[in-house]
């Protein structure tokens, strides 16, 4: 049974995260979609919603499911045995930092590999950030992230703005 973790904050998942997650569940058993704390970003979504909003997202396959952890990527792999992380990347800015933190993470616990996965063209520029400045002033986000989040996000973001 082989195992692959896609972590991230997925404030909230986007499109992008999607199609990474779906091409990891086409090349592992099962696929573990991990938050994680980001030391450098305060959420905008609660726990609870982004892992709602997670679920939704991956209804349709039923390998691939939510987890949460508060501590070390590394040590959640060590944890739970699986056996690959991975990452996605949009453009070469993304690899300086993700290639860094393959390095770290192999360092601290060896026995998992970190793959990257090209993003799709239409992704590139997509992030949860460009999704929440976007959304948050009202502009269109329905490109950007799965259709069966889209009201909750929009209802978050612009509950926020009042
Ligand atoms: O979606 P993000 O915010 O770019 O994801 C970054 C994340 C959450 C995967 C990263 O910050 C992380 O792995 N956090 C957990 C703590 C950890 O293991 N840090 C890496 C040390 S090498």
């Amino acid at each position: 049974m082989r195992t692959a973790v896609c972590p991230g904050s997925f404030d909230p998942i986007t499109n992008g995260h999607l199609d990474i997650i779906q091409r990891a569940a086409s090349l592992f058993d099962s696929v573990i979609v991990l938050i994680l704390h980001n030391p450098a970003k305060e959420p905008c979504f609660s726990l609870s919603q982004r892992m709602d909003f997670i679920r939704k997202a991956t209804q349709d396959y039923p390998q691939v499911r939510v987890d949460y952890y508060d501590g070390l990527l590394a040590d959640y792999m060590r944890k739970t045995k699986a056996n690959a992380i991975i990452k996605g990347l949009r453009a070469m800015s993304d690899f300086e930092y993700e290639f860094q933190m393959a390095l770290a993470n192999k360092k601290l616990y060896p026995e998992a590999e970190t793959l990257f996965l090209t993003t799709q063209t239409e992704n590139m520029y997509v992030s949860s950030s460009l999704i929440r400045q976007i959304g948050s002033l009202h502009g269109d986000i329905s490109d950007l992230i799965p259709p069966v989040i889209l009201q909750e996000v929009k209802q978050v973001l612009n509950h926020e703005e009042d």
